[in-house]
């Protein structure tokens, strides 16, 4: 029913094969024989999970679920307003089990681990990954292997990826090394590595455009998603491909990625026309969540911006911290820092005349505001402390706003 294809040579592999590059080094994916397939899903917006999607998951056993999926997609009018939009859609990843889309990629993935009679999986992570991957491991019986960059890791996700079990080692360097290392590791070790260089993983995370289409019941002119390891801007693109080649759409979005300033290889890559990208060394940004300067899947979503005619911006701090508070009092959405560079990016594109006031927009966010309470402190501040005493809350609530 499907292969595994490498994405430049074209080679096919076994899939029960533990394999997660082509000999060439390309990368690899999971293709379908959709000509095959007797498509009986309803796209009436009922029932949304991941698992609504099974006939197009590669997976031949029972899940390892834990109710991912079926996130809501909020009208955002107020936000909107604000930009000159007036279909601007936010959809709420956050709202998945462990508080990141990451749950749609783990869910296949630490599945696909038990079919591949695996005992140990593995990832590097900037932190929503090891917090769902240890989570499914858990629910599984599985032992999780987790390689943070150390200090740089915002608290949430932490505590996550160690209340579930997770053997949780801080490296001192960044994501890209520890993302090398956690790959030496697992091939030595023989641990199923879940970063999403995995070809399995993706395929959960494109139900996040099966989604969309089933309740908007058409296709958006534009996906606006932030980018890290350009993964989940792959798996999105790749699902509405798929929807595209079974009949159901007659065309996909504009796939649009954002990247913070200083960790922006693919937006970088964009602005001069190649299909390659220069990595950076030294990512910096307060989305510790996408301070990513060599991103494992460029290539993938290199090309996915470009068959869909999308693009890739950069925004910066600045502009991310506004974004978030703006959806967060506007629209009582509550997201980390990195999730709200897809409105940033929008607000960016608006302001530069790039999207039309009709159009439909749909914006990503990937992740819980809990996620990263310390930020949120930083850039809110604490609360005032105030004597126990009516008149002075009086005097503190008309002084402090
Ligand atoms: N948003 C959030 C909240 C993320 O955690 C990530 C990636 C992204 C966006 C970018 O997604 O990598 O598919 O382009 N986080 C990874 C991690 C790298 O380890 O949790 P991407």
């Amino acid at each position: 029913m499907y292969a595994l294809k490498c994405i430049e040579c074209g080679r096919e592999y076994n899939p029960e094969e533990v394999i997660y590059l082509c000999e060439c080094g390309g990368l690899l994916e999971v293709r379908f024989n959709l000509d095959q397939l007797e498509f009986s899903i309803p796209l009436d917006g009922s029932n949304l999970s991941v698992w609504k999607y099974k006939d197009l998951l590669p997976i031949a056993i029972d899940p390892v679920t834990i109710g991912e999926g079926g996130t809501p997609l909020y009208h955002c009018k107020k936000l909107g307003r604000m930009m000159g939009i007036k279909n601007l859609f936010v959809k709420h990843e956050g709202m998945n089990p462990s508080g990141s889309f990451k749950d749609r990629g783990m869910t296949v993935g630490v599945t696909k681990a038990i079919e591949l009679n695996r005992t140990t999986v593995a990832c590097a992570s900037t932190g929503n990954t090891s917090a769902s991957m240890a989570m499914y491991a858990a629910k599984a019986g599985l032992m999780a292997v987790v390689l943070l960059p150390y200090g740089k890791v915002a608290l949430g996700k932490v505590a996550q990826a160690m209340v579930h079990g997770a053997k949780v080692l801080g490296i001192k360097d960044n994501f890209d090394k520890a993302l090398m290392l956690v790959r030496e590791v697992s091939d030595k070790l023989g641990f199923y590595l879940l970063n999403s260089v995995n070809p399995f993983r993706l395929e959960g995370q494109k139900t996040i455009a099966y989604e969309i289409y089933d309740v908007l019941q058409s296709v958006p002119s534009r996906v606006i998603l932030p980018v890290g390891n350009a993964g989940n801007i792959s798996a999105i693109y790749k699902g509405f491909r798929e929807f595209e080649e079974l009949g159901i759409i007659s065309n996909v979005p504009h796939m649009i990625g954002v990247q913070a300033e200083k960790a922006s290889p693919i937006a970088n890559a964009v602005k001069r026309g190649d299909m390659e990208i220069i990595p950076e060394k030294n990512p910096e940004t307060i989305a510790t969540a996408i301070r990513i300067g060599d991103p494992v899947n460029a290539v993938k979503a290199l090309r996915a911006i470009r068959e869909s005619d999308g693009t890739a911006i950069s925004v910066s701090d600045q502009d991310i911290v506004k974004a978030q508070l703006d959806l967060a009092r506007l629209e009582g959405i509550g997201v980390e820092p990195a999730s709200a560079a897809s409105i940033a990016g929008l607000k960016k594109l608006a302001e530069d005349g790039i999207i039309e006031k009709d159009e439909v927009i749909v914006c990503i966010v990937t992740g819980h505001l809990l996620k990263d309470p310390e930020e949120v402190i930083d850039i809110c501040g604490k609360p005032h402390i105030v004597e126990p005493d009516i008149n002075a809350i009086r005097r503190a609530i008309s002084t402090d706003k």
